[in-house]
């Protein structure tokens, strides 16, 4: 009832993809040797729309001379393999290579835009605050820019499957620029305020996708109301744990995979509100509407956020939900 009053006529295509099965991406290793399963994935007809944004950005700068450069916000070493709209193709499980590293990862291919948004630069100190099972902890290694990263999650068992992502995907002398840690978030400002160049604060939600199909542990359960009601408070502290951890200068993203704006835009709101009457410290939110333009032959964007995007399920690209929105601490 909520979702038809926010998204109107495109609820019900939005609900049947929530019903369906979920596409997924295939994002590759870049510390295994790919030539191999490139060439194997592109006869499969799918194609990597990390650098087909890449490209397309490119030349629409030619054509236009767009300011600023749009195409420089998007990490080309991160490659991510999808199968084109309305295929509904699925990917065969990743091999190890001759070193027993692991050569693609299988994730919802929404999920490589937050960490897109984030735009790592070579050496940045980043943290991870909700990191795992650690997807997009993977995903950020991709790019091979992170000086260091700081992967935390409150929860020690989560935390043991992150780092068996990172046992089976990166290499030992990589790791070393990743630590693992089991805090509460809402602490982080404790253990070390202001001193990253980027951070992704990719929160607990209702994980809208999974609550419309699995009984098991669902957040809608009557036993978990109390837990329901208190999340967009948990959010808003995680996030604002997220800003103090950020260098002045440094920027944040903020991510849930739920179409709730209370989860969304309110948390974003209410954080800019809070930084500035409470902290003195001005955060503006980033425009990232040319994600929409860049992305838009895989993934289906709703056009009425008001902060930040949204990818909405959608048969033909079925994604998503996932919400993402770029601060930057000034
Ligand atoms: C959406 S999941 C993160 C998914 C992860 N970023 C990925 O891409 O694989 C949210 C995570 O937040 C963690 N979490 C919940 N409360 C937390 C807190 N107070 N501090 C840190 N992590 C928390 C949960 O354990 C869960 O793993």
């Amino acid at each position: 009832m909520n979702y038809s009053l926010q998204l109107k006529e495109l609820w019900p295509s939005v609900r049947a993809g929530l019903l369906c099965e979920q596409k997924y991406g295939a994002l590759l290793n870049n510390f295994c040797p790919l030539d191999h399963i490139t060439q194997e994935l592109e006869l499969l007809n799918a194609t990597d729309f990390v650098s087909e944004a890449c490209k397309k950005a490119q030349r629409s700068q030619g054509k236009a001379k767009m300011s600023p450069p749009r195409h420089a916000s998007i990490s080309s070493n991160i490659k991510c393999y999808t199968f084109p709209r309305g295929d509904i193709t699925r990917f065969r499980p990743a091999r190890p290579d001759i070193l027993g590293l692991l050569n693609y990862y299988l994730m919802d291919a929404a999920s490589l835009l937050p960490v897109l948004a984030l735009n790592v630069q070579p050496d940045d100190f980043v943290l991870d605050l909700c990191a795992a099972p650690g997807g997009k902890t993977l995903a950020l290694l991709q790019t091979g820019a992170c000086g260091h990263l700081a992967a935390n999650d409150i929860s020690i068992c989560r935390t043991k499957r992150l780092r068996q992502i990172l046992y089976n995907y990166i290499p030992t002398e990589i790791r070393e620029v990743v630590s693992v840690t089991s805090y509460d978030g809402r602490d982080w400002e404790q253990l070390g305020g202001g001193t990253f160049h980027k951070v992704l604060v990719d929160v607990p939600c209702t994980t809208d996708r999974h609550s419309v199909m699995e009984e098991d542990n669902n957040i809608f359960h009557k036993r978990r109301t109390k837990e329901r009601q208190m999340l967009p408070m948990l959010q808003l502290q995680l996030l604002m744990a997220g800003i103090l951890a950020t260098k002045p200068g440094g920027k944040v993203v903020y991510s849930t995979c739920s179409l709730s704006p209370l989860q969304n835009e309110h948390v974003i709101e209410r954080a800019v509100e809070i930084a500035e009457t409470q902290f003195n410290i001005s955060v503006h939110v980033e425009d990232l509407s040319h994600f929409r333009t860049l992305f838009q032959d895989t993934f289906s964007f709703f056009s009425d956020c008001r902060l930040g995007e949204l990818v909405l399920p959608h048969l033909t690209a079925n994604f998503g939900p996932m919400y993402f929105c770029k601060l930057c601490r000034v």
